[in-house]
C-alpha cells in the first residue's frame, strides 16, 4: 500500500504542472460535498469532459458580448436604483444581489412571480449554498450547517428548479416537434443539461446541485472580487489622487484593478488535488497514490520574480514580468478545471477589435458603475470582517452614494 501524505506547491510552473495531471483529481470540496457532490468542478476524466464540453457553449464570445452589451447595464441600473435613491449601500449584500441576478439568468433559474420576496428567498438559498461550499472553513457547528443546507436545497428545488425545469421541457418539446425555432430556447445551463439528459445520465438531485453551484460560483466569486476591488481602489485613490479620473474614463484601468485584486485574493487561497495513482513530476518528485497536493495560491500569486519586489501590494498599474504571466496569477485555476466563467466575471486581457467595447467582464463594469454613482466609504460605519468563516471575507461594508 502507498503512503498517503500532503505536499504543498508554491511555484508557478509546478502549480501549472499539477493542474494538468490526469492522475490528480479535485479534492478541495470534500467537506462541502453536501452542495458539491456530482457538480462540474468535482467531476473527473470522461464524465467531466462530457459535461464541460456542453456547458462551454454558454460561455462563447458572442454570448458574453451580448450579456455585457444588452444585459449588464439594465441589471446594474435596476439593482443599484434603490441604493442610489437612499444615498447609501451595504456592499456585501448589494453585490451578492447584483451578481445573483446575472448568475440566475446564466444558470437558468426563473423567478416566476418576480416579487422582491421571491428574490429574497432565492438570495437566502444561495447564501446557504455558499456556506455549504466553504464548509471546511466554517466557524459554526458543521452538522447544524449541513441540516440547514439540506432543507434549503429541497425548498430551492420545489420553488425554483421544478418550475424552471417544467417551462424548459415544454419549450424543448416544441422545438423537437418542429413547432418552434431553436432561438426560443433560453441560453442557460439548465436548458443545456435538460437537452442532453440522456447522454449525460444526470439524476434530478445532481441537476439541482449543478444549478445551485452555478448560482453560487457565478455570484459569490464576482461579488467578493467586486467589494475587494472597491476597497483596494479607495485606498489606492487616497494615496494616488492623480488616478481619480481613471476610474471614470479608463475601463481598462478598472479591469486591471479587478485582476490585481483577484491575484492578491483568490476566491479560495488554495487549490487541492488527490493522486489517483503515483504521479511523477518533471522534477522527478513522485506524488504517491492517495496523497494530497495543495497549491498555495497566495504564495504562487505573490512570486516576486513574476510580479516584482512589491508583489504583495495592490498596484493597478502593475506590469507582470512578461506576457506569459497573467495579471490574475493562477486565481482562475488552469488545466481541465480552469474557470469556465472567467471572461464573464473579468473579461479578456486582450480584446479583439470588433468587440473591444464589451470584453471587460461584469465585475469591471459593476465597479465602474459604482464610481459613476459617486461611491465612497461611509466614515460612520467602518467595514467589518465576516466572523462566521475563517476565510477573509468582508461581513459588512457600508458606502455612501451620490
Ligand atoms: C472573480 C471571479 C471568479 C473567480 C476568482 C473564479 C475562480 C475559479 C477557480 C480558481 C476555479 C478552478 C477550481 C479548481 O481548479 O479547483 C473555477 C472553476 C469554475 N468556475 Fe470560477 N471563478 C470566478 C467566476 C466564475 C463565474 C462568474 C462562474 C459562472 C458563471 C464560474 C463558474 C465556475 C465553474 C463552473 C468552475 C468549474 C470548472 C470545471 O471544473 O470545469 N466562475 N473558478
Amino acid at each position: 500500500m502507498s503512503e498517503a501524505t500532503t505536499m504543498t506547491v508554491n511555484t508557478f510552473d509546478e502549480a501549472k504542472e499539477i493542474y494538468r495531471q490526469k492522475g490528480l483529481r479535485q479534492a478541495l470540496y470534500d467537506a462541502g460535498e453536501i452542495v458539491m457532490s456530482g457538480v462540474l468542478v468535482n467531476l473527473h476524466g470522461d464524465e467531466h469532459r462530457a459535461r464541460r464540453r456542453l456547458e462551454n457553449r454558454l460561455f462563447r464570445r458572442e454570448t458574453l458580448v451580448s450579456y455585457e452589451r444588452d444585459f449588464f447595464p439594465s441589471i446594474i441600473d435596476a439593482t443599484l436604483k434603490p441604493y442610489v435613491a437612499q444615498g447609501s449601500a451595504e456592499l456585501v449584500h448589494m453585490s451578492h444581489q447584483l451578481m445573483m441576478n446575472l448568475a440566475a439568468h446564466n444558470a437558468g433559474v426563473d423567478r416566476p412571480t418576480g416579487t422582491p420576496e421571491e428574490t429574497d428567498r432565492l438570495y437566502n438559498y444561495m447564501m446557504k449554498f455558499i456556506e455549504g461550499a466553504t464548509l471546511a472553513h466554517t466557524t459554526r457547528d458543521p452538522e447544524v450547517v449541513k441540516g440547514e443546507i439540506t432543507e434549503s436545497m429541497s425548498l430551492f428545488d420545489a420553488e425554483f428548479i421544478a418550475p424552471s425545469v417544467q417551462r424548459r421541457q415544454a419549450l424543448i418539446a416544441e422545438v423537437a416537434a418542429g413547432n418552434a425555432p431553436e432561438s426560443t430556447l433560453p441560453l442557460d445551463i439548465l436548458t443545456v443539461l435538460l437537452r442532453n439528459e440522456d447522454s449525460l445520465h444526470i439524476e434530478h438531485h445532481t441537476l439541482v446541485r449543478e444549478i445551485a453551484f452555478f448560482l453560487l460560483a457565478g455570484a459569490h466569486t464576482s461579488a467578493t472580487a467586486f467589494v475587494r476591488t472597491l476597497d483596494n481602489l479607495f485606498s489606492w485613490l487616497e494615496k494616488h489622487p492623480e488616478d481619480s479620473e481613471l476610474v471614470h474614463t479608463n475601463r481598462e484601468f478598472v479591469q486591471h484593478a479587478v485582476y490585481e485584486t483577484i491575484r492578491l485574493n483568490p476566491s479560495s487561497p488554495i487549490a487541492m488535488r488527490r493522486a489517483l495513482e503515483d504521479v511523477t513530476l518533471r522534477s522527478g518528485l513522485v506524488i504517491k497514490e492517495g496523497s494530497t497536493v495543495v497549491i498555495d495560491l497566495m504564495a504562487v500569486n505573490r512570486d516576486v520574480a513574476m510580479y516584482g519586489a512589491d508583489a504583495a501590494e495592490f498596484n493597478p498599474h502593475r506590469q507582470p514580468a512578461d506576457s506569459t504571466v497573467s495579471r490574475w496569477g493562477l486565481s482562475f485555476g488552469s488545466g481541465m478545471h480552469a474557470c469556465i466563467g472567467q471572461e464573464l466575471a473579468a473579461g479578456l486581457n486582450e480584446r479583439s477589435q470588433e468587440t473591444s467595447d464589451y470584453e471587460y467582464g461584469l465585475s469591471t463594469v459593476a465597479v465602474q458603475s459604482m464610481f459613476d454613482r459617486g461611491v465612497r466609504p461611509d466614515p460612520a460605519h467602518p467595514p467589518q470582517m465576516d466572523t462566521a468563516t475563517s476565510r477573509p471575507y468582508w461581513g459588512s461594508y457600508s458606502v455612501l452614494l451620490g
